[in-house]
Order: structure tokens, then sequence, then C-alpha cells
């Protein structure tokens, strides 16, 4: 079937710049954000390995299977209660979300900065507006009813929290709300999570879970910064009211954190 062709959109950046210590140099938010979008591009490829836990990503039979639990958790509570209208999807990936969202939703429009993973997304499903764009310099070209941001809040640094907020409340028509799932803090998913899991995440996880610049190595040993902001509920909640946004957030048995956030 033919599909048009992702738009690339770049928009003007107004970018709230400030400066991180990314391992070995400095970087400025503007460089990390980069850095990010180029990794993302780079692990496309490898990325449904991570969420359907495969190859390196799967532990032990008892870890896949707790992990798999979470995420049907996640799907019924989506279901039970779903974003409708039209929805924008921000940093859709590969579109493991996307097949959710389109159960309820009328239409829904998938932003994210990665050519790669928006080819995936529209080899799993057809029928959504999709754009290729760095969501910190993106406009919304209309409101939404919605929005869902699937594993993305993490990623937002910390430099551009409000101003991602700014796009969000831009983003939505009045009553719009926003559901976010994502990963749980480390803390909480080794005190909850299948025994094996601190010892095989640890390297990747734990040790840096304090600060929210990260290293990834891809496959072929190429190395990338980029952020993880691991949050806590309470803490999630407490910094969007500060905001002006009411949260409500809870944690799944070990693995993730998911909520619906409205003004
Ligand atoms: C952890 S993945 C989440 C993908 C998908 N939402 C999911 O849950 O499977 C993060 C996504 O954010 C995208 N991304 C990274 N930086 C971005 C940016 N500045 N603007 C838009 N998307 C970005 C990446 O390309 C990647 O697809």
């Amino acid at each position: 079937m033919h599909r048009p062709p992702p738009v690339w959109q770049l928009g003007d950046c107004s970018m709230a710049v400030s400066t991180v210590r990314c391992h070995n140099r400095w970087m400025d938010t503007e460089e990390l954000i980069a850095s990010q979008i180029s990794y993302y591009r780079a692990r496309a490829a490898e990325y449904d390995d991570w969420f359907e836990r495969r190859h390196e990503y799967r532990f032990s039979d008892e870890f896949v299977e707790r992990w798999h639990g979470d995420v049907t958790a996640l799907r019924a509570w989506l279901a039970a209660a779903p974003p409708t209208g039209h929805v924008l999807e921000i940093a859709a990936g590969s579109g493991n979300w996307t097949g959710e969202l389109l159960k309820t939703a009328g239409c829904v429009t998938a932003v994210d900065s990665s050519i790669e993973m928006q080819a995936l997304l529209a080899e799993k499903h057809a029928g959504v507006e999709q754009i290729v764009a760095d969501i910190f310099s993106w406009q919304p070209p209309q409101r939404y009813d919605n929005v869902f941001c699937g594993f993305w809040i993490s990623h937002v640094p910390s430099a551009q929290w409000r101003p991602f907020w700014d796009l969000v409340d831009r983003a939505l028509k009045p009553g719009g709300r926003v559901w976010i799932v994502d990963n749980a803090h480390p803390e909480y998913a080794c005190a909850h999570g299948p025994g094996d899991w601190p010892v095989a995440a640890k390297p990747r996880q734990i040790e840096h879970a304090g600060n929210e610049i990260r290293k990834r190595t891809l496959r072929d040993g190429s190395e990338w910064t980029m952020v993880k902001h691991f949050w806590w509920p309470k803490e999630l909640v407490a910094q969007l009211g500060e905001l002006g946004w009411v949260a409500d957030v809870s944690h799944t048995s070990f693995a993730f954190l998911y909520g619906i956030v409205g003004r």
C-alpha cells in the first residue's frame, strides 16, 4: 500500500540552553538533544528487542514473564480509560503504543525525530499521520484532543522540562489530558522485580541512577550520550504541580510508572 512519506519539519529553535557535564566533556542542552536524536536513529533497528525482551535483554524467564505482565497491565489501564479523539503521540518511536491508541482514538498524529523509527511505525500501523521533527523545536500546527507519551518524559532534559510542558499546553485543546507510561526508577524496580534483574541491569542503569545524563552502547560498539531521568511518582506529581498540572501517577508491579496529567 502506498503511504505518504513522513514530513521532516524543522521549526524555529527557542531552546533554553544550559551546560551539563557529559562523561568526558561539557555539552550544552542543544548538543545533548542532538546526541540523543542521533542515538535513537542509530538504535531504531535494535529498539524492539529491548521492548520485547529478546537477545541480550532477555535476562531470565521470570524476568521476561514479569516484564510482559507489566506491559499487559499498562495496556489494560490504557484500554480502561483511553485517550480519545485526535491524539498527538509524542516520540512515538517504532509504534509500540500507536496500535493501542488507534483502538480508541479518532486519529493519531505521531511525532518522532527518527525517520528510522517512523519507518518501523509505518510498517506496523496504517493510517497514522507521521511527522519527523525534534519536539523541542516543533510548533504544533493545531490543538489535539489528548496527548500520549510512551517512554518519553524520562528523556526530557531538565533544562527543557518547562518549555516541553508549555509546548504540551499549546498542543492541547481545553480539557485535553496527557497519558504517560515510562520506566520505573531502578530502585523501585530492583526492590519489587525478579531477583536476577538488578544484577543483569546494573551496568546499564543502576550506577548512574542519580544523574540524568547517561552513556549507552549499541551492538556495533558505538557509544552515545543521552538523557534518562528516572522519575518517582511523587516527585513527578510535585514537579508537574509546580507547572500548574495535576497528575495521578502509579507504579506497575515493578517495571513501569503510568499516569494521566491534566491542567
Ligand atoms: C524510548 S523511545 C520511545 C518510543 C515509543 N514511544 C515507545 O514507547 O516505544 C524514545 C523516542 O524518542 C525519540 N526522540 C528522541 N529525541 C527526540 C526529540 N528531540 N524529538 C522527538 N523525538 C525524539 C526517539 O527517536 C525514540 O523513538
